[in-house]
């Protein structure tokens, strides 16, 4: 059994000795996981799959572990089931049919108590068939933020971990959290008055990502790294996401939001804190939040000769987005901080929709080398360069002397391909990460009620300029690199091809 075999209990064990290093509380007993829009998109596509994985590998052990889909859709335990089998092509069929019996489906509204109840009375039962005594609610919000505060407000009326058990709630909410600053802080009011912050859990997939979760190590365990990585020895740092595909038929929903509220503000910031912000204290996350914060409150106001907009051509012919639409698929945009660190360094935030390629990656570039004396060709820079996905890598772009008689240079790089490095290593799911955080209560990869306030108030001037029509996205060609004015203001700040 998946949940129970040899190799699941010893990946269970050095689980544990990690969470043990990390001073992290080892609970065991009852945990019921739900899923609140089991019906939709990222229930099927995402959360499901991620909690397959979990369990396939035994962090999730049958007996312990009961996982319920909620949804308004009517639709039975199996009904539920088929759709998520769907989505696991590939995986042991012995494997599927074990976690599958996990699952339950309930149906009911956002907004009613009779839902709710039912939902409790499906936790309560198999609580009380549990004898651990425990009862461990974790809540997903797989669904649209209009209905978070209903939803939250309903789970604190009707399904909290009852306090005669050993045990907790916490709540795990999707992005967007808002469309811009008022938004968002009336959205962080409603769900604060409902629980605690350590129950609320902002998730953003992005700091799930492998080499996301690296940037601290890199940057603060190694040496070489810690006198090169500020304005002394770099010249600007590009943030860059990248996707070969256009809005595939969500234009309607992308088109409330755009480039900057789905990407930019979120995970792109996301990455810029780690690459930006000091050495925490500790690794407690308290303390790395608390860095993250100092950092996007040294960010100064974006100019608007710092931004560059596209949209690409095709994106209005999805009869859901409106004729006159001005939301971007493309921006780039130049942050500046003001501290001692990074004083006068370009951060390129860069992120678009229906370019010539997926990728996703982080820029480090360093500055010319003062006094050069190899004239012989164009000095290239040094750049060390980060990429999060496709295939996960890190190198450092050199000069080195060009194999040969010649005294010539040319550029090479020094290379970390995951693939090749740790080919007996898969890498998990972003998901899989932080669902697995939320069960431990390590809340360092979700953003904080005021690291998201600071993020907000960053991008909300030029969102409301966007919004009025004060800055136009220029179109571009579906499969380009994006609007050509996006490649002159990267120069412009100082990037150079090397
Ligand atoms: P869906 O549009 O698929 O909605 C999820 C479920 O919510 C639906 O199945 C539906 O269930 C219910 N629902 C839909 N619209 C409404 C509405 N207006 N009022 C009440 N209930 C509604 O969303 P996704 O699954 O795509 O996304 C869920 C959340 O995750 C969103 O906040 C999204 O921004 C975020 N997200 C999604 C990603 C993705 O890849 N899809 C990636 C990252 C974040 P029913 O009718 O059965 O109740
Ligand atoms: C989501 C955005 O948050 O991230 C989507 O809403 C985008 O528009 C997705 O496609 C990208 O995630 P990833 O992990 O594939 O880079």
């Amino acid at each position: 059994m998946a949940g129970t075999d040899s190799s699941a209990s010893s990946r269970q064990s050095s689980f544990n000795s990690l969470a043990k290093d990390l001073e992290l509380p080892l609970e065991k007993g009852c945990l019921t996981i739900v899923v609140l829009g089991a019906s939709g998109d990222l229930a099927k596509k995402k959360t499901f799959p991620a909690l397959y994985h979990l369990f396939e590998q035994g962090f999730l052990q049958s007996g312990e572990v009961h996982i319920v889909g909620y949804a308004r859709t009517n639709l039975s335990d199996d009904g539920l089931r088929g759709r998520i089998r769907a989505y696991l092509k590939g995986a042991s069929e012995e494997h599927v049919s074990e976690f599958l019996q996990l699952i339950k489906y309930v149906s009911g509204s956002y907004d009613s108590g009779e839902g709710f109840e039912k939902l409790n009375k499906e936790i309560s039962d198999y609580e009380m068939s549990n004898n651990s005594g425990s009862s461990r609610r974790l809540f997903y919000l797989a669904l649209p933020p209009s209905v978070y505060p209903s939803v939250c407000k309903m789970i604190r009326t009707y399904c909290m971990s009852p306090t005669s058990r050993a045990g907790w709630t916490r709540v795990i909410v999707e992005k967007p959290f808002g469309r811009g600053l008022d938004s968002a802080e009336e959205l962080s009011s409603q769900l604060g008055e409902l629980f605690e912050e350590d129950q609320l859990y902002r998730i953003d997939h992005y700091l799930g990502k492998e080499l996301v979760q690296n940037l601290l190590v890199l940057r603060f365990a190694n040496r070489l790294f810690l006198p090169l990585w500020n304005r002394d020895n770099v010249d600007n740092i590009q943030i860059v996401f990248r996707e070969d595909f256009g809005t595939d038929g969500r234009g309607g929903y992308f088109d409330q939001y755009g480039i900057i509220r789905g990407i930019i503000q979120n995970h792109l910031l996301q990455v810029f804190c780690l690459v930006a912000m000091e050495k925490p204290v500790s690794l407690k996350p308290e303390h790395i939040r608390d860095e993250k914060v100092k950092v996007l409150q040294s960010v100064n106001p974006i100019k608007d000769e710092e931004v560059v907009l596209g949209q690409y051509q095709g994106y209005k012919e999805d009869p859901t987005v409106p004729d006159d639409s001005n939301t971007p698929t493309f921006a780039s945009i130049v942050l500046r901080v003001h501290n001692e660190r990074w004083e006068g360094v370009p951060f390129i935030l860069k992120a678009g929709k229906a370019l010539n390629s997926r990728k996703a990656e982080i820029r480090v570039q360093f500055k010319d080398v003062p006094g050069d004396i190899f004239k012989c060709k164009k000095q290239g820079r040094n750049e060390f360069v980060i990429r999060l996905q496709p295939s996960e890598a890190m190198y450092m772009k050199l000069t080195v002397k060009k194999p040969g008689l010649e005294m010539a240079t040319e550029q090479s790089e020094l290379d970390l391909s995951y693939g090749m490095r740790y080919q007996d290593v898969k890498i998990p799911e972003a998901y899989e990460r932080l669902i697995l955080d939320t069960i431990r209560g390590d809340q360092q990869h979700f953003v904080r009620r005021d690291e998201l306030k600071a993020a907000w108030q960053i991008f909300t001037p030029l969102l409301h300029d966007i919004d009025a029509g004060k800055l136009k996205a220029v179109s571009y060609k579906p499969g380009s690199r994006g609007p050509k004015e996006a490649d002159e203001l990267s120069e412009k700040v100082g990037y150079m091809q090397t």
